[in-house]
């Protein structure tokens, strides 16, 4: 998968702003496409791609590496910048665009303004939208998400929520094309599939999971609960959901709620939790949500409260070198399914490769816990 651009798109453009970035003084004829493909090669060129997630779409070193020399050209980096400056200066003279085209305006300038950070060297890169593509299988046209997303720069520990993680994507990737083996599509089985996603962020695999409704590939009506517990995270994911369903299908419902998985399992099991987690879920999803010594244990006790009987839950977590530790609770506090010790326990587990870049000079390994009742 590549974001935001498709790989052809990327070899056969144009590689230097100098040559792609349309006249600004001709900026009132512009078509928004044509704006927009100038927008996504900057975004392509000064904007690092979520870390860990490349597969089949490698590009050769000599691709790279011509992308790479212009990415160093200190002209060509000044020209965006000035670019940018001057679009966002004038984007009102784009008189040729009628009042349908405004939100689509907006949006273009909000882009350019995070961009222009980027471009800019910020270390907080304010916020960007990226446009992400999964395939869903044969002969379907791929289902596509936007993401509003703060950067790949921002090392704020309470914002770590505001990124899209490789995890997420990996996970996306697996669903999209096969929601049945994640038991999202079952038609009969239950009246209402209910999902929740914990430590959402951005929202991803909820947005996925919503996008397959949308488009008939889960039958049955669903009711999606994506939960996270940072104000500014919960934010971010509430303006996620509406973009990407301004008007959502009658059998679809999307909401966003607090869940701290600390204070459920601090809660007493006789104390019941207040809508829309008052009543069970068909499938928990989690990506990504297992860096500290104590998360396991929370998220195990948040799942025993929260996943119906017969339910699944499915958690990725990325092997990241250093953090064996934190990667070892799951084991370690999940016992394997079909043991006597009751509660939720492993059912299937898979390890996945990924490249980390274009280049595929490093791996990345992450891990895909099946689990159950036991
Ligand atoms: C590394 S991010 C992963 C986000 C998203 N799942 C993804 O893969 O892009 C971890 C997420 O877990 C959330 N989180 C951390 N501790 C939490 C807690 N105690 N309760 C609920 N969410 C929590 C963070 O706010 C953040 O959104």
């Amino acid at each position: 998968m590549l974001e935001n651009s498709k790989k052809n798109d990327i070899l056969e453009a144009p590689k230097l702003p100098t040559q792609f970035l349309p006249s600004l003084r001709q900026l009132s004829g512009q078509s928004l496409s044509s704006v927009q493909s100038a927008l996504e090669l900057l975004r392509y060129l000064y904007l690092p791609t979520v870390f860990g997630t490349h597969s089949a779409d490698r590009l050769s070193s000599e691709e790279h590496d011509t992308w790479e020399e212009v990415r160093r050209d200190d002209y060509e980096r000044s020209h965006s910048v000035r670019w940018l400056t001057g679009f966002i200066a004038r984007s009102s003279e784009w008189t040729v665009l009628g009042d349908a085209d405004e939100k689509q305006r907006e949006g273009l300038v909000d882009d350019a303004a995070a961009l222009l950070a980027c471009c800019a060297g910020a270390s907080a890169a304010g916020r960007l939208q990226r446009t992400l593509s999964f395939p869903r299988g044969d002969a379907k046209n791929p289902l596509e998400i936007v993401l509003q997303d703060a950067g790949l720069q921002n090392n704020v520990i309470d914002d770590v929520g505001m990124q899209t993680w490789g995890s997420s994507l990996v996970l996306a990737e697996l669903l999209a094309p096969s929601p049945e083996k994640f038991g999202l599509a079952d038609p009969g089985e239950v009246a209402t599939l209910r999902v929740l996603e914990l430590g959402a962020g951005t929202g991803l695999l909820s947005l996925v999971v919503g996008k397959l409704v949308e488009l008939g590939d889960i039958q049955s009506p669903a009711e999606l609960v994506a939960t996270d517990f940072q104000p500014a995270v919960i934010r971010n994911l509430r303006a996620n959901v509406a973009f990407n369903f301004p008007d959502p299908p009658h059998d679809l419902t999307l909401r966003v709620h607090e869940l701290d998985w600390k204070q459920v399992h601090d809660t007493p099991s006789t104390q019941r939790l207040s809508p829309p987690l008052d009543s069970p879920f068909d499938v928990i999803l989690a990506a990504d949500v297992i860096y500290e010594m104590d998360h396991a244990e929370w998220i195990k006790s948040t799942v025993e409260r929260l996943l119906r009987p017969g339910g699944q839950f499915h958690l990725i977590i990325p092997l990241r070198p250093g953090h064996s530790r934190e990667a070892n609770t799951v084991e370690r506090v999940f016992p394997m399914a079909g043991s006597s010790s009751g509660g939720v326990g492993i059912d299937k587990v898979a390890e996945i490769e990924k490249d980390a870049d274009w280049l595929g000079r490093e791996q990345v390994r992450y891990k895909w816990y099946g689990i159950r009742w036991n």
